[in-house]
């Protein structure tokens, strides 16, 4: 350990915001019938546990949802933005192709000066990002971290393929991030396989002034379905031994918020009740990297999560990436 570098990073504070704008299945239904696309409230509730998600309006980014969630995130943890010496943000929806969405955030909370970048694991962009901060405030980097992750995803839905644009909505999370020497953050695995590349993509890219290839999010559903529940007990499991826990341990379950199936299964694989199990799906939709931190902020809210609980965040999404964090809040 060098002079500045501490044992433990600890969350001294998380916060969330959703876009005012909620649609219901019923709603969003309507929506696509008038397009000629066939879906109901029934098929989108019984296959993924969704009723409802939020959309931003016209002009609203990430870089504004991450902004309001991460404002939340320092009031928790009674801390001023200026105190912030690293900011990440997962997302996959940035506001800009450069600079990243974290530099757009600094600047929209008037700080500058400390480091800020972006990260790109899709789904599981929190998890890393929470690692890469973990990591950097351990090795005396960083002292204070704001972890956000923001997305708006309705921008890269298909509205004619019903197979996936019922599934996503928009958000932000956040977590103040800080160095101690008590527990906090007890282990965490990260993983990705790119030979998954297309199961779960936006294959178009910018060049020469156009975009070339579609810019519109594509999955292959039961593909990505099949693969997250194997590799999400398995890292769960992984991290349980590297922090010298057992699934006993755990208080709180946090997975990534895409469907109440592969969290339930998951859950009933680890041998938890699925009372442990925090689920915000039914509200959010999937919001891809915002999901775990808008999910824990909204159960340490409700006074389910408190100080002291031993909390497993698990990721999983485009890559294919995965990945889980074992911490004591
Ligand atoms: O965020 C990263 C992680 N992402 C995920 O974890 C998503 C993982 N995948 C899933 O959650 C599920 O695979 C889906 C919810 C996407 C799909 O559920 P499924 O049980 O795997 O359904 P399916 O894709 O096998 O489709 C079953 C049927 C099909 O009809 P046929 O071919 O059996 O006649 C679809 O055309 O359901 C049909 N269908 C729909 N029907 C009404 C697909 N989407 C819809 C829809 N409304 N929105």
């Amino acid at each position: 350990m060098n002079a500045n570098s501490h044992r433990f990073s600890r969350i001294a504070g998380t916060g969330s915001f959703l876009p005012p704008n909620r649609l219901t299945n019923d709603e969003l239904a309507a929506q696509l019938a008038a397009q000629g696309i066939e879906t109901s409230d029934q098929w989108i509730v019984e296959r993924t546990g969704i009723r409802a998600r939020h959309f931003a309006a016209a002009g609203v980014n990430s870089s504004d949802l991450g902004v309001e969630a991460a404002k939340r995130a320092l009031a928790a943890a009674h801390c001023q933005a200026s105190s912030i010496d690293l900011i990440i943000v997962a997302t996959s929806t940035p506001d800009m192709v450069f600079p990243s969405t974290a530099c757009i955030v600094q600047q929209k909370l008037g700080v500058h000066g400390c480091a800020a970048f972006d990260v790109q694991a899709v789904c599981a962009g929190f998890v890393y990002a929470l690692t890469v901060a973990d990591s950097m405030i351990k090795a005396g980097v960083a002292r204070k971290a704001l972890v956000i992750g923001a997305e708006v995803f309705s921008r890269i839905l298909d509205f004619k393929d019903r197979t996936t644009c019922v599934l996503f909505g928009d958000g932000a999370g956040a977590v103040v991030l800080e160095a101690s020497d008590e527990p906090g953050l007890l282990a965490s695995a990260l993983h990705a396989d790119g030979r998954h590349v297309g199961i779960l993509c936006v294959p178009g890219h910018v060049s020469g002034g156009h975009v070339l290839g579609d810019p519109l999010l594509k999955m292959d559903g039961p593909a990505v379905f099949k693969l997250a529940v194997s590799v999400l007990e398995r890292v769960a499991r992984d991290v349980l031994a590297k922090a010298n826990r057992t699934e006993a341990d755990i208080d709180w379950l946090v997975p990534h918020q895409a469907n109440i199936r592969i969290m339930l299964s998951t859950a009933k694989k680890l041998e938890l009740p699925t009372e442990k199990l925090v689920v915000t799906v039914h509200e959010h939709g999937n919001t891809s990297a915002a999901s775990i931190p808008l999910a824990l902020d909204e159960a340490v809210r409700a006074g389910k999560i408190q100080r002291g609980d031993t909390v497993m965040l698990e990721g999983v999404g485009g890559g294919f990436t995965w990945g889980a964090v074992l911490l004591d809040l």
